[in-house]
């Protein structure tokens, strides 16, 4: 390379190692997104007292990788490639990665014939370069599917084909690199019925999700495989239903090992005081449990007072003592780890706050309390 100009190399060598998986400099300017200074990105989390280091033996602490779906329309580049503070959190502080977006249909298959592995394959290959699992999300769902999917004017077995053939790829081409698949993402609506909102259900009805499960288990028997949902943290219709689901598809038995709690929590709810016996419930009957989303949001005007920020740290610490406390809850996942690329403000307008990092990377008192809830292991 000797003719090539110095910032040319340099610009190489950064798109390597980006393809490589491996970390972008530390050096690399990061994103300037709000008034206040990033904080330096060199080692300034001591490993020991970080999340993943503190965390019991055996115990998942994860994290949503950002990139993909309302970001791409935030103004900003793709958080994962292009911030080096936030590639150092998600090596430092968590053991286990779910991309938060870079899996989903209209990312991963944009066209009927094309696939795009690029982005996830980044972030499996950054997950296992710093000895974390991945947690792949998700293969049947109602939203962020791609323009080209033929919902209505597609023959019954073209509609069942098209779904076989993506599971089959998808989980095919990160087969032993991807921990668990939430195989069926909100299947069920808040009463417990099946969402007619998945093109699929609406077609097949309920046992197409059956199907979903033999196909993932069939291009990775290794994989555990999960449904997962939000509004089940606590007893009510929809986690019965699940619950009859679950009990169902193990007697006919179909491949499912797992229950995913998302945990996206709101001020404007009581904290769900039943998640415990929740977890157990489902734990009861052989699955592993695992909360996959966690968020709690709040109102953002007027700023979040000290005594609403130690509320928060209260519930980020309790639903991490609710999985603690159930044997086969291996994982909490926070869905994103800074107020910087959280989705709330764009799916809830005037919520936010709904991480333990504040924008600028400096931690709030749920930070502490998630440390301190990990440190006292289960
Ligand atoms: C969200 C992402 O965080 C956003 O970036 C995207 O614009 C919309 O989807 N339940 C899920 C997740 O299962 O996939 C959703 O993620 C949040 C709710």
């Amino acid at each position: 390379m000797g003719g090539l100009p110095r910032a040319m190399v340099a610009g190489l060598a950064a798109v390597l190692l980006a393809g490589c998986g491996v970390v972008s400099p530390l050096d690399t300017p990061v994103p300037a997104l709000s008034t206040t200074p990033l904080p330096p990105a060199a080692t300034s989390v001591p490993p020991d007292a970080a999340l993943r280091g503190t965390a019991p033996a055996g115990f998942a602490i994860g994290a949503a990788v950002a990139g993909g779906g309302h970001h791409t329309t935030a103004g900003y580049p793709d958080p994962f490639s292009t911030d080096a503070v936030l590639r150092e959190q998600l090596a430092t502080e968590f053991n286990s990665l779910t991309p938060e977006n870079q899996l989903k249909w209209e990312f991963v298959h944009p066209e009927e014939n094309t696939y795009d592995f690029g982005p996830a394959d980044q972030i499996v290959d950054y997950a296992g370069q710093y000895g974390e699992s991945v947690r792949g999300h998700t293969l049947l769902w109602h939203s962020q599917n791609p323009a080209w999917l033929p919902v209505g004017e597609v023959s019954d077995e073209d509609l069942l084909a098209i779904l076989h053939d993506h599971i089959t790829t998808v989980v095919g081409h990160f087969a032993g690199r991807i921990r668990a698949w939430d195989v069926a993402n909100e299947i069920l609506a808040d009463d417990g019925r099946p969402r007619e909102e998945n093109p699929w259900i609406a077609r097949f009805g309920i046992d197409v999700v059956a199907d979903a499960f033999r196909w993932a288990h069939e291009a990775d028997p290794a994989a555990v495989l999960y449904l997962n949902d939000y509004g089940i943290e606590d007893a009510g219709p929809k986690a019965d239903a699940y619950y009859v689901l679950a009990q169902r598809l193990l007697a006919e038995g179909v491949p499912l090992g797992g229950m995913g709690f998302e945990s996206h929590l709101s001020f404007d709810y009581p904290f769900p005081s039943g998640l415990r016996q929740s977890l157990q419930r489902f734990a009861d009957l052989g699955l592993e449990v695992a909360i996959t989303e966690l968020d709690v949001r709040m109102p953002v005007d007027p700023a979040p007072s000290p005594e609403l920020q130690d509320e928060q740290a209260r519930w980020f610490a309790d639903v991490v003592d609710a999985c603690l406390a159930v044997t086969a809850c291996g994982s909490v996942t926070l869905w994103g780890t800074t107020d910087r690329y959280s989705w709330v403000p764009s799916a809830f307008p005037g919520e936010g706050f709904a991480t333990p990092w504040n924008d600028d990377y400096t931690r709030k008192p749920a930070y502490k309390a998630i440390l301190g809830r990990l440190a006292e292991g289960r």
